[in-house]
Order: structure tokens, then C-alpha cells, then sequence
């Protein structure tokens, strides 16, 4: 069960194209593509007439032209034209999807399409900050709820990520994390104080030994995280220095596939090394290293979750920022469909 009165990203701008793109948005199949006057179109993809995939059609002026027997459908779903026949049944149509371009995304809307407000999309990247950055996504067999998770206990980092961005465990044990309800889902701060540099972190950092790191986390209900870190020398942090800090941000936008499959999205942006591509190239580089690390547990997770009870699973104390997430998602669930459960949501 999804959150469906909310935008995701269905796809990068640089995906969608006049050629069809398919791709199925909580469990429903979807084309996207720019019609020949460059309008942004979201149709289910199903053909109305013999169930045909129209992302096997041609994209035309209006719309696209289904691939079996030539129906045409415009960027609201209806039928224009029906080969061989003039008149156009009412029920001769698909259903279309409000979409929007906005940052470097497409975003859908896969619940009541009157509700749908594009003012709602969340803003990224933050205006003005002028970081250079990338997009990226990976195409995983697991539940968007556990990306998310995974991005709510950062004390995984010690372990999954320790040969890249991990602190040794010492360090991450004394983080101190502060987990606060916002108005659109809720927020955490983690911030570790005189730490080891992490690995990925010793040849770009000469000035010493110790750092204090941190990670910002912003999580945007249902789907949606904008997320800080950064690093500066030992005893800088609390005295507010950011001069020469490490910096990166990344915004993850993660879309059910499936219940059991997502499409992580993330843009990753470099602050410490914007005026040096070589340096940006090998932050981003690194960013999607670590997340593959994650997507290989995570789909490995995925596998015990579908064959074993979750009732047995427990919440230990790095759980507290995930706990909350859930509590957020739960609801943002139940205010739209109060007699169901979320699959998958613990
Ligand atoms: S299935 Fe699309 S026109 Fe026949
Ligand atoms: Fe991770």
C-alpha cells in the first residue's frame, strides 16, 4: 500500500524524450514522453482498446499513436482518433498523470489528480549555492521504505561503508543525534566530534587526524529526503567554522516500483571541491559507490524480509530517527486510506 496524494519522481528530465519511456509507478504501468509540441505527458500504458503497452506506439503532435492498431491518445488520456472510424466513444481513453518539470526532475502525481498541487514538489537544489551536481538512480529489487531506512541509521556507516565514508565504530557510538517532527515529515542531525577521518576522506583532508562530522537530514513525506553533511577539523564544528569545511549534499527521491522494488533517484552535489572537476568527479564517483553498498544489503534484506516473519525484527537505540520516519509515513498513510496498512512498514 503507497502514499499516493504525493509527487515523485517518475523520471530525470534527460530521460523523457519524444521516444516512450516506460515504467511502472506503484504497481501501475506508465509511458512518459514529450509530445511534438514538447508538453510533459503521463499516460497509463495500456491501450483502452486491446490492452497493447503504448510505450510500444509512436510518439505524435498530440500525444501517442498505440503501436497495435493505430488509436491515438492525447496528453489527458483521450482519444483522438480511431482508424477506420469517425465517431470517438466518450469511454475511448487512458488515464493521464499531472506531471511536472521541476529541478532536474519529472514529477508525478499517482493519487486524485484534483489534489495534485505542483507547489507542493519540494524545492532542489537549494537556490544559489552554485555546487556543481550530478544525477544518478539505481533500479533496486527493494522496498522504497527500506532505502529510506537505511538512510535513517547512519550507525550502518561503521560497518557497510567502512572502507569509504565509515567511522570506526568507537566514533560512531558517541554521535550525538537530534530527531525533531517538522511540518512536512520530520528532521535529524547526527554529529560526531573529534573523529577519525573516514577513509574516503584522508587524502582530500591533510590538515589532521581528527575531524567533527555531521549529517543533516530532512525527510519530506512520503518519499523525499534532502540531506547535508560535512566535516571540518576537530573543535570546529561547535564554534560555527565551515571555512574549508567538507561538504556534500544529496537529495534522495525514492519511488515504489513495487512493493518489493524501487527506482532510487539521488542528485549529488559537491561543496568542497566545486572549483576542481577532477575532485567533484571523484566525490560523485565515491557517492554512488557507497550507495551500491547499500543497494546490495538492501536487496540481500529484501530477500529475508519476503521469506521470514518481521515480527521478530527489533528496534535497538540507532533506531530512533528511522522509528520516527515510519511513525510519519503511517500516518501520512492512514489520513489517506484510514483502513489500511502500509506493506512493509514496521
Ligand atoms: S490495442 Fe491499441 S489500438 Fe488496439
Ligand atoms: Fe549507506
Amino acid at each position: 500500500m503507497f502514499v499516493r496524494n504525493a509527487w515523485y519522481v517518475a523520471a530525470t528530465r534527460q530521460e523523457v524524450s519524444d521516444k516512450p519511456l516506460a515504467r511502472t509507478l506503484l504497481n501501475e504501468p506508465v509511458v512518459l514522453f514529450l509530445n511534438g509540441q514538447a508538453e510533459i505527458c503521463a499516460l497509463e500504458d495500456r491501450c483502452c482498446h486491446r490492452g497493447a503497452p503504448l510505450s510500444l506506439g509512436e510518439v505524435t503532435s498530440a500525444g501517442v499513436r498505440c503501436g497495435y492498431h493505430g488509436m491515438e491518445f492525447d496528453r489527458s488520456g483521450r482519444c483522438v482518433d480511431i482508424p477506420g472510424q469517425e465517431r470517438i466513444p466518450a469511454r475511448a481513453a487512458v488515464r493521464s498523470y499531472p506531471v511536472v518539470a521541476k529541478g532536474d526532475y519529472v514529477w508525478i502525481w499517482m493519487g486524485a489528480a484534483d489534489k495534485a498541487d505542483a507547489a507542493d514538489i519540494v524545492d532542489y537544489p537549494p537556490e544559489g549555492d552554485g555546487w556543481p551536481c550530478a544525477n544518478d538512480m539505481l533500479h533496486l529489487k527493494a522496498s522504497y521504505i527500506m532505502v529510506l531506512e537505511n538512510l535513517m541509521d547512519l550507525s550502518h556507516l561503521s560497518y557497510l561503508h567502512r572502507t569509504s565514508i565509515g567511522s570506526s565504530e568507537n566514533d560512531s557510538a558517541k554521535a550525538s543525534i537530534d530527531v525533531r517532527r517538522t511540518d512536512r515529515g520530520m528532521r535529524f542531525l547526527r554529529v560526531m566530534r573529534n573523529a577519525d577521518a573516514p577513509a574516503n576522506w584522508t587524502k582530500r583532508y591533510p590538515t589532521g587526524p581528527k575531524v567533527d562530522r555531521w549529517s543533516d537530514f530532512e525527510y519530506v513525506a512520503p518519499s523525499t529526503i534532502k540531506q547535508y553533511s560535512g566535516g571540518v577539523n576537530a573543535g570546529e564544528y561547535d564554534a560555527g567554522v565551515r571555512e574549508g569545511a567538507h561538504l556534500v549534499r544529496t537529495l534522495h527521491a525514492v519511488t515504489p516500483e513495487t512493493e518489493k522494488s524501487c527506482f532510487y533517484f539521488f542528485n549529488k552535489a559537491d561543496g568542497y571541491a566545486r572549483f576542481e572537476p577532477p575532485g567533484t568527479e571523484r566525490t560523485w564517483k565515491s557517492t554512488t559507490d557507497v550507495f551500491k553498498e547499500d543497494a546490495f544489503m538492501l536487496e540481500q534484506q529484501q530477500l529475508r524480509m519476503e521469506n521470514f516473519d518481521e515480527g521478530r525484527l527489533m528496534d535497538i537505540n540507532t533506531d530512533v530517527a528511522r522509528v520516527q520516519m515510519i511513525r510519519v509515513l503511517k500516518e501520512r498513510l492512514s489520513q489517506e486510506q484510514p483502513s489500511q496498512e502500509m506493506a512493509g512498514a514496521k
